[in-house]
């Protein structure tokens, strides 16, 4: 069956809808949320209300917690500060208590979901390096963990206790081997690539693909002029930095 992952939607409505478009061709069985609903984006309320019916699972970000005061913004830069203030003003009460609500992690159909990373999830750490992943994926049983927070699609092999890294957009599962598997972003990709990320995962077949998808990105930009965000926050949507 075929399964769709999204994740750092950051209340970019605009890309979310093109991937929820783009999910009526591929329609997949169930969709799962690695966190990060909203923060940096104009459209926190509309993004969760859009995606929380259709999700069977779903973990919380460190944006999502930073916009409920449930994090302090110490770690956060200026922009990403006023943008959890700002959708901390936005959120309605119900949005806000569901947010909460999510897990750090979740199993899920034999994989591991979680915003950050396994082995310490709520302290937000990184998998950036074969090193990272080879210390993340020893704390964990499961063959498959999902991440996202880099916002950088990517796919870490194991093999043994070695990684390998893997920009390629599609893969095949191993026997034997595990994977920690980041699937990008929907709303504020990083890659230099501005098109909306996700990822689709056939666990029948084994196979992983890592999609893009282009949205209304003019649009997104100027809702979150038109909210007093920091232009910076549009600006870097068009870059996809
Ligand atoms: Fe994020």
């Amino acid at each position: 069956m075929l399964h769709a992952v999204v994740s750092d939607i950051h209340g970019n409505l605009e890309a979310l809808e093109a991937v929820l478009a783009d999910l009526e061709r591929h329609r997949p069985a169930s969709v799962v949320c690695l966190g990060d609903f909203v923060g940096y984006g104009a459209s926190p309320n509309e993004c969760i209300e859009r995606l929380r019916p259709r999700l069977e699972a779903a973990v919380v970000g460190n944006h999502d917690l930073a916009a409920c005061g449930k994090l302090r913004l110490g770690g956060f830069n200026h922009e990403a500060a006023m943008a959890a203030r700002w959708t901390d003003t936005s959120l309605t009460a119900e949005n806000r208590e569901w947010l909460e609500r999510l897990p750090f992690s979740a199993p899920w159909r034999g994989a591991l979901l979680v915003h950050s990373s396994p082995l310490h999830p709520e302290e937000w750490n990184y998998v950036l390096s074969p090193a990272d992943a080879e210390a993340e994926m020893a704390s964990c049983e499961e063959s498959l963990v999902l991440v996202g927070h880099s916002h950088y699609p990517g796919t870490f092999e194991l093999d043994g206790g070695r990684a390998r890294y893997s920009r390629t957009p599609d893969v095949r599962m191993a026997p034997g081997r595990r994977y920690l598997v980041n699937a990008g972003s929907v709303g504020q990709p990083r890659d230099g690539d501005p098109r909306a990320g996700y990822l689709l995962f056939d666990d029948r077949t084994r196979e992983l693909r890592h999609l893009r998808v282009e949205y209304d990105v003019e649009g997104a930009m100027r809702r979150i002029r038109e909210a007093s965000l920091p232009a910076f926050l549009a600006e870097r949507l068009r870059w996809g930095e």
